[in-house]
């Protein structure tokens, strides 16, 4: 054990980003790394799903909007057709798809006219991939030339629990080492560990609140960039204090969990 004058273990004064030992740190630094991936292949999905829900690159309120809200004007294929799937038809396949669904989707119709337009351009994934709707019968596609009512009840509900339980480890953990941080007042650190717990929980309600009244989309961006801004302050400070702190060989001797 190591006995130099100024490193009084019995008060905890190692109990600090920059003191702790290599087998804390790298544990420390192999989650803050894997969870750090994880937001950055969480927001490539985000993009993906809801960034192109409006037919523009990008999240934004539309986005949000669609996504949860629906368009009640339009049905879900005539959504898509504008949005995420507008490149996989011509302009004139597209438009006997949309008078199709708007003149009632009939399965005479789809029989003599629409089922080839589907075959030569949406089959090929509509069939196979799982999880999005099989076009090679009418049932299908029947399902989706309804009027869109945006996220179900049920999607919601799944996905409302799965994130609240999954993130809040995350932030717990996040937040657990960002507490051992040296250097910041007490109510900075109290704020910036608490917040992304209380917008994670907006964020939630937001979706919820969003299908029912569009006008709360607002809401789901705003919490969105609140933890995003609190977990990235943390999240790099951690790091910077565990590996690049300790290089200008001072000791910090601070028990951060008393003080
Ligand atoms: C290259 C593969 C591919 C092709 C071709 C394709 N889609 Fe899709 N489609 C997808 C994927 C992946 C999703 C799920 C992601 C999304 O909603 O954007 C999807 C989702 C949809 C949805 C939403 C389904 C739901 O229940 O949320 C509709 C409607 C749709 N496509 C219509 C079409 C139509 C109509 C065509 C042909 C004009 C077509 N798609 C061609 C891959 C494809």
């Amino acid at each position: 054990m190591r006995k130099d004058q100024n490193y009084d273990l019995s008060n905890g004064a190692w109990l600090n980003l920059p003191s702790l030992n290599l087998t804390v740190k790298s544990l420390f630094t192999g989650y803050l790394l894997t969870i750090g991936l994880g937001a950055i292949l969480a927001s490539a999905q985000i993009l993906v799903t809801h960034g192109m829900a409006d037919g523009k690159l990008g999240l934004s309120v539309d986005d949000i909007v669609f996504s949860y809200h629906g368009d009640p004007a339009n049905s879900k294929i005539e959504t898509k057709l504008n949005g995420s799937m507008r490149d996989k038809a011509s302009s004139a396949d597209k438009l006997k798809i949309i008078k199709w669904v708007r003149a009632g989707a009939s399965e005479e119709q789809w029989e003599s006219q629409i089922k080839n337009i589907f075959y030569t351009n949406c089959v090929s994934c509509h069939s196979m991939i799982p999880g999005i709707p099989d076009f090679t019968q009418y049932e299908g596609v029947k399902n989706v030339a309804q009027i869109d009512e945006g996220a179900s009840t049920t999607s919601l509900t799944r996905v409302s629990h799965i994130h609240i339980f999954a993130i809040s480890f995350i932030f717990f953990f996040n937040g657990l080492i960002f507490s051992l941080a040296v250097g910041f007042k007490q109510w900075f650190k109290i704020m910036i560990i608490f917040l992304p717990f209380f917008f994670l929980t907006v964020d939630v309600f937001s979706w919820w609140l969003t299908k029912l009244d569009p006008s709360f989309a607002w809401m789901t961006i705003i919490s969105g960039i609140g933890y995003n801004l609190c977990s990235i302050t943390t999240w790099g400070t951690s790091i910077y204090q565990m590996w690049i702190l300790p290089m200008s060989r001072k000791s910090y001797r601070v028990n951060t969990w008393t003080e």
